[in-house]
């Protein structure tokens, strides 16, 4: 049970990226396809889909689109901009007509490959190689380094405050262009779920982390982006030395010896998020999760999902192939590098559940409501996520942190209390489930209900208020007092 819904989690994300480039009538089918695909799932309908006529249908099982000579824009120009060596500058404007031939096998290494190898971005492996370790990636993938945050404290920080709740559900895609600044964002939680997390690789090994090979120039270059990005935002509490290429950690103080650690553990050593690496297979442009960080997942883990295509991940969603597939599949073959995306799913918990494969014994509290069960234990579980191309190796980057608020805390949050109770209350009974929000609505929805009427007696919700979107969302008028107040900076 839990698989299924917990997977739509990641198909729902993929799904409204996929809605930037696919028509209202398209995105209607889709949606409306999925809201059947569950409904029909709980009550076990005989009615065939509203959406899809049988000729759709039919015509689009039978032939998948073919993206073996589909390729995401190419940042190459931009070489142009950065040091090369005189002569791979001059190799750099010769022509490459026929690249596409030589592409990079997903499964090889580019330490083995001949230097007139490309990766789906065009970057030929000489160029790569010349390029050398941390180049500048600021300019090759057209997202900006982040500005320093010199007021920021890491005992002190908090999260900012994401309340992704939206209604009417369906009027928005709940997607933006990801903030640079924001792209790994570190709070008071660090050094807890530093250790959590190593606890959990000593304990699961492979089930939480994989390199498989051909991810060696990805995982490298998402290692680079993101020590680069740490470095940037956060002056205070990292350095690296280049010429040493050792990384410091002022936080955990350690050192990071880059020559002789794999780079996803240079990842896991210091950034306590969720990163699964897609790369593209070259004989069918389709794209296959072959690396990945995966600590916080609810129902799955790197383990269960490692060497699959993306719709392989997806198949225990009933209608996934036939309502969200194509334009999956599409996006993901033409995602540029310069328009990173970022949205949050949410979800309500009792306690603070981070890693639950299949099986957990957290399972268990999904499935009653517990008569005694204290508001102080229910959190609103955010994932906030974010995709991204990496510029040189084309890999897709689907990355993510949980951040888990005490349900309390709505009391003083303009609007918030009336518009989660209009999604528990009138949002689909599916999607409701889906969100496992039912194993503590009896607890949430009173307490909901007294704090949306407190703010009614306050006056800082009118009476008529009609629950929907904010225009702050995600977040709500004036969180930002609220959430500099409660860090003290
Ligand atoms: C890097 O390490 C070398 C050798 O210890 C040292 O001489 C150099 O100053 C360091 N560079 C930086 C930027 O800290």
């Amino acid at each position: 049970m839990l698989n299924g819904p917990l997977l739509l989690l990641g198909a729902v994300f993929l799904l409204s990226s996929a809605a930037l480039f696919i028509s209202r009538n398209e995105r209607r089918d889709i949606i409306l396809g999925w809201l059947h695909l569950k409904r029909r799932r709980h009550s076990g309908s005989r009615t065939p889909p509203l959406s899809l006529s049988p000729e759709k249908k039919k015509s689009q099982s039978i032939s998948a689109p073919d993206y073996s000579t589909t390729f995401p824009s190419s940042r190459r120009s931009i070489l142009a901009e950065t040091e090369l060596p005189s002569t791979l500058a001059e190799a750099v404007t010769a022509s490459h007509s026929d690249w596409t031939k030589r592409m990079l096998p997903m499964k090889a290494s580019y330490l083995e490959a001949t230097d007139c190898t490309y990766t789906p971005c065009e970057f030929s492996i000489a160029e790569i190689k010349a390029l050398g370790d941390f180049p500048d990636y600021a300019t090759l993938s057209g997202v900006p380094l982040p500005k320093p945050y010199h007021d920021f404290d890491i005992k002190k920080a908090f999260p900012r405050p994401y309340r992704p709740f939206r209604w009417a559900y369906h009027q928005t895609m709940s997607l933006t262009k990801m903030e640079p600044d924001w792209w790994l964002e570190l709070e008071n939680t660090y050094e807890k779920r530093m250790k959590q997390r190593a606890n959990l690789l000593t304990e699961r090994g492979d089930a939480v982390l994989q390199a498989l090979e051909g991810s060696e120039l990805a995982c490298k270059e998402l290692m680079e982006m993101a020590l680069q990005f740490l470095c940037a935002r956060y002056p205070q509490y990292f350095s690296l030395n280049a010429s040493k290429m050792v990384f410091h950690n002022d936080i955990l103080k350690t050192e990071t010896d880059l020559r002789e650690t794999p780079p996803l553990h240079v990842i896991f050593q210091n950034i306590p998020e969720d990163f699964a690496i897609m790369l593209r297979n070259e004989k069918t442009g389709y794209y296959v999760f072959r690396a990945g960080i995966i600590c916080s997942a609810l129902g799955w883990n790197v383990g269960t999902k490692i060497g699959l295509h993306l719709h392989e991940i997806h198949a225990p969603i009933p209608d996934y192939k036939e309502k969200m597939q194509f334009s999956m599949d599409r996006y993901f073959a033409k995602k540029p590098t310069d328009k990173p995306i970022q949205r949050g799913s949410w979800g309500l918990e009792v306690d603070q559940p981070l890693f639950m494969p299949p099986g957990d014994s957290h399972e268990n509290y999904r499935g009653y409501q517990m008569p005694d069960l204290e508001l102080s234990r229910c959190h609103l579980r955010v994932d906030w996520q974010t995709l991204r191309r990496l510029p040189l190796s084309g890999a897709v980057v689907f990355n993510f942190k949980a951040l888990f608020t005490p349900v309390k805390e709505f009391r003083d949050e303009p609007y918030v209390p009336g518009l989660i109770l209009k999604v528990l209350n009138e949002g689909k009974k599916e999607l409701m489930e889906y969100k496992n929000a039912w194993h503590t609505e009896h607890v949430v929805k009173p307490a909901l209900e007294a704090f949306h009427a407190e703010q009614v007696a306050k006056g800082i919700v009118k009476g008529d208020w009609e629950p929907q979107t904010l225009d702050e969302s995600p977040w709500f008028p004036r969180w930002e007092a609220k959430w500099h107040r409660q860090q003290g900076f």
